[in-house]
């Protein structure tokens, strides 16, 4: 309180918000593509002191650091973003995705006011922890505190996601669903278009042990471009078994799916490999002339549909095969996952998730050699199953961990990777099981 007071003078905050990071244990890449994830809410937070405005600005301080200095916007129709990488841009973020909204409604743009806000946390930055997402919750959170808006969490969910998207990354809707509907010892399964949950027990003698690679993996930067281009490689798969199947209306992979056809996702990776005659790459040229399409109009209505600026030049070799088929075998993935949690079956979860590393290493190349190196002294050291988690890159991996191991993993990762590395796993290793979803709590004020 002190703090708040100092940073926006006698203000006291009226709103405190927890907005969780998250782990996700299986699923990588396949919400943007329709397919089901399967994460968790973790114990580290964003936290943010939130006091109501009598005007329409929005002043942000954080206490993170000095790379996190203060800002301040205007709650206005069309909110500019700071520089690509700004933190408060994921403020910006949400209330313009909330604006939005209720774009149309004058007189509700007239009345809303802004806030005072202190942020804090404790998610490693830049880690694939989703302290990105936290932010664009806790923002969303006080904005509709401050203005008294009431919204259902899956509603609010969908939106962020779509939100999300000011920043420049084309990413899916796990991380704003998991922060929003987490619930406390529970993995859920998440499906997407529309947003559906189904809660899983997590194995209470079990936890997960989360290591950091070192290596950072900002949703900014080069990472961002291997990620948005991973998602227009999935786009190009669609397009491609969209004219395969006759099913023009396919907006994502998951779409294809039509199991009472017998189409299920199998099928499906192998009719594209028929179609691709197992060749892993593809260029545009080609996938516009199966279309019958001049390949300028055709990328242009890439261009449109993913909303990517730098759309790859006509005879750019494109990897759509492997991606296709890593999305379509973790979508299976995640459903065994499931079934595998919920008859407790932690050896058969344990080799999903090593499965699932292998296919994010080979097929969607989104892995590094420190991450596979963690893994791999994860599985040795006793884990029930290791993989990278979040977008890949670099970031966080995490192993399935009896409790009674934690400490033998933990000191074999300390003495084969950070001792090595002059570093200490006691910085980079955390133990995690699942908690609460984001909560606002109203505080007394004098
Ligand atoms: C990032 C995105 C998510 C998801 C993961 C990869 O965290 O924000 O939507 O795509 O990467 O699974």
């Amino acid at each position: 309180m002190r703090s708040f007071r100092s940073a926006f003078g006698e203000a006291e905050p009226a709103y405190f918000i927890r907005a969780p990071g998250r782990i996700n244990l299986i699923g990588e890449h396949t919400d943007y593509n329709g397919f089901p994830v399967m994460p968790f809410a973790i114990s580290r937070a964003i936290y943010a002191a939130v006091a109501p405005r009598d005007d329409k600005l929005v002043k942000l301080q954080n206490l993170q650091g000095e790379e996190y200095g203060p800002r301040e916007f205007c709650i206005e129709k069309s909110i500019p973003p700071h520089p690509q990488g700004d933190w408060a841009n994921y403020f910006k973020a949400s209330v313009q995705g909330l604006l939005d909204r209720f774009q149309g409604q004058q007189s509700h743009l007239r009345d809303l006011r802004g806030f005072s806000c202190l942020v804090d946390g404790n998610i490693p930055p830049a880690a694939g922890l989703s302290s990105s997402s936290a932010l664009v919750i806790a923002g969303a959170l006080a904005f509709c505190a401050v203005n008294d808006i009431e919204m259902p969490r899956p509603y609010l969910a969908t939106l962020l996601a779509e939100a999300e998207q000011y920043v420049g990354t084309r990413g899916g809707g796990m991380d704003q669903a998991i922060c929003l509907m987490a619930k406390e010892t529970h993995v859920l399964k998440i499906d997407f278009f529309p947003l559906r949950i189904s809660p899983a027990p997590f194995p209470r003698d079990h936890c997960i042990l989360a290591a950091h690679s070192t290596v950072p993996a900002a949703k900014t930067e080069n990472q961002m471009e291997a990620y948005n281009q991973r998602v227009l490689e999935c786009t190009l798969g669609t397009a491609l078994l969209a004219r395969l199947t006759r099913n023009g209306n396919a907006e994502r992979l998951a779409d294809l799916v039509d199991e009472a056809a017998g189409r299920g996702p199998s099928e499906l990776s192998h009719e594209l490999a028929d179609l691709l005659s197992g060749q892993d790459t593809v260029t545009v040229r080609q996938i516009a002339r199966l279309w019958n399409l001049e390949v300028s109009d055709f990328r242009k209505w890439l261009q449109s549909k993913t909303a990517i600026d730098a759309i790859p030049a006509p005879s750019q070799k494109l990897k759509v095969l492997p991606r296709c088929r890593h999305v379509f075998s973790e979508a299976r993935r995640v459903q065994q996952a499931l079934n595998s949690l919920r008859a407790g079956d932690i050896e058969a979860l344990g080799r999903l998730m090593n499965q699932s590393h292998r296919s994010c290493a080979q097929d969607y190349e989104i892995s590094c050699k420190e991450l596979d190196e963690l893994v791999a002294l994860m599985r040795e050291a006793g884990a029930a199953g290791a993989r990278l988690t979040g977008a890949g890159f670099g970031g966080f991996a995490i192993g399935l961990v009896r409790k009674s191991a934690v400490s033998a993993v933990r000191e074999s990762l300390n003495m084969d990777f950070y001792q090595v590395r002059n570093g200490s796993a006691d910085d980079y290793v955390f133990e995690f099981t699942p908690q609460e979803g984001a909560s606002v709590t109203e505080l007394d004020r004098p």
